[in-house]
């Protein structure tokens, strides 16, 4: 078990010497009010120099990323992010500017902010970009932010709804409810869509609109967008579009095409930014002309050669983060989106849904499938057969993975499926990488029925087994107790 750095202290150390004093020395009490200083003194760990190096970097040997291993974290798009990205982020004359710089010394970043937004909305169809949210839901909070506004612009306060399908994210019900709507949830079908019918008894004049995401996340395509835009016009709401599954489509069909008014992105899947760890991230939110005035505010603006930021926009929401959004991560979303071109973007896509399919394949050989159909970056298996022939579940099958070298996929998500499995291999994975992922389900499947045991006790390879975790997740010690 490894030590925590407070652990490997040693008293009297002395790794570190301060130069002598060059001022009069002043006493704490002299500057700090009596009240606010500590009682004791605190315990800074003090450790030699390749010590400290060693602890850091075995924990950094222990962390699992894209850059290990496969991720097929489903509805997370956890794909290889070409370095050439993290090169161009960390440029001095990216990283090293200031916000408050004078405009006429950062004009280059701010066209990189323009042609972003330009971009995006070339690929999803829609006509304005703020690239202000820092997450996916952040992203969404500032779309519906933007569609309540547009309601109540027109005085139409009786909106106070906002469907959403049961087969949804969790942000999209958290995100309605944090903007001050009611949820109404509509029913997927058996074939893993939106029922229609169900929408259509639902939709009224007090509903706001519809936040969907397409293709779903089963990874399955909403194949009667064009009906549920139009049941949701038709009523008077709006379509709110969560991106976050752009990577089943870009390059192929744009959500903006599809009647989307409002659509938030994220950078950190699509576009190639690590993902992970809580952020930073980007949201960007596109909209549809109609709704330009109740943008974030400021917008960047060009006139001739030169950008500024647009300012007087009465109708706003306001602003929903500081400055301009986390500029880094735009940066290497605009390097990804130059280097592999138009094209590229197209390929990205058709890679990811080929390898999603090819892995949909091989594992219903052994794996329950709940929707047995072509699907896009991403599929749903269950442990259903493992479950009735052994009691082992999608967790024992997840945790064995990790003995197998492999992050284990997104689980029990989406919560309309028992024992679900959602798998996203993304479309930087080569072809023996996926064998080899198959064949570690495969060898599970067979100790599931031959060696049921070592399963239900996985993962046997890594520092800690099995954690309670629900005390893990809700009430985490992260703070160290001398
Ligand atoms: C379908 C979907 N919507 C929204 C989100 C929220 O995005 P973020 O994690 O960037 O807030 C996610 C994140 O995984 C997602 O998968």
């Amino acid at each position: 078990m490894t030590k925590l750095i407070f652990e490997k202290h040693i008293a009297e150390a002395n790794t570190f010497e301060l130069p002598p004093l060059e001022v009069p020395e002043v006493g704490l009490s002299e500057t700090v009010p009596e009240h606010l200083l500590r009682e004791n003194a605190t315990v800074i760990p003090e450790v030699s120099e390749v010590e400290l190096i060693r602890h850091y970097t075995e924990l950094s040997n222990r962390a699992y990323g894209v850059d290990n291993g496969f991720y097929p974290l489903g509805s997370c798009t956890m794909k290889y992010n070409p370095k050439i990205n993290e090169w161009a982020s960390r440029l001095p004359g990216f990283a090293q500017i200031h916000p408050y710089q004078p405009r006429e010394t950062v004009q280059g970043a701010m066209q990189i902010l323009y042609e972003l937004g330009k971009m995006l909305g070339e690929i999803t169809g829609m006509d304005h970009f703020t690239l202000q949210p820092a997450a996916g839901a952040h992203g969404e909070m500032a779309g519906v932010m933007m569609i309540k506004a547009y309601h109540n612009k027109r005085g139409d306060f009786k909106r106070t709804k906002m469907m959403v399908p049961d087969s949804a994210h969790g942000t999209n019900p958290a995100t309605a409810n944090v903007v001050g709507f009611d949820v109404i949830e509509i029913k997927s079908n058996d074939r893993g869509l939106v029922d229609l019918d169900d929408l259509k008894a639902k939709m009224s004049d007090e509903v706001a609109g519809l936040m969907l995401t397409n293709p779903n996340t089963l990874g399955l395509f909403e194949e009667e967008i064009q009906e549920i835009a139009a049941v949701v016009h038709e009523g008077g709401g709006l379509l709110y579009y969560d991106g976050a599954n752009l990577n089943a489509i870009m390059g192929i069909c744009r959500p903006g095409d599809m009647g989307f008014d409002v659509i938030h992105l994220n950078l950190h899947k699509t576009f190639a930014t690590p993902h992970g760890g809580g952020g930073p991230g980007s949201g960007p939110v596109g909209i549809k002309d109609f709704l330009a005035d109740f943008l974030p505010k400021p917008i960047v603006i060009k006139k001739g050669d030169s950008y500024s930021f647009d300012y007087d926009r009465p109708d706003s929401i306001g602003r929903v983060k500081n400055f301009y959004g986390n500029f880094g991560v735009i940066v290497k979303a605009y390097t990804y989106i130059m280097a592999v071109g138009s094209e590229g973007l197209k390929d990205a896509c058709q890679q990811a849904v080929l390898n999603a399919n090819y892995l949909r394949y091989h594992l219903q050989k052994k794996y329950h499938i709940p929707f047995d159909r072509l699907c896009k970056h991403e599929f749903v298996i269950t442990a259903r057969n493992q479950m009735e022939s052994n009691h082992v579940a999608t967790l024992d099958i997840a945790k064995r993975l990790m003995d197998y070298g492999y992050h284990p996929p997104t689980v029990y998500f989406p919560l309309i499926v028992k024992e679900a499995m959602m798998i996203e291999p993304t479309e930087t994975e080569s072809r023996e990488r996926l064998d080899s992922f198959i064949a570690a389900m495969d060898e599970i499947a067979r100790e599931v029925r031959e060696n049921t045991q070592i399963v239900l006790d996985a993962p046997h390879t890594t520092v800690i087994g099995r954690v309670d975790e629900v005390t893990a997740a809700r009430s985490p010690i992260v703070k160290w107790e001398e």
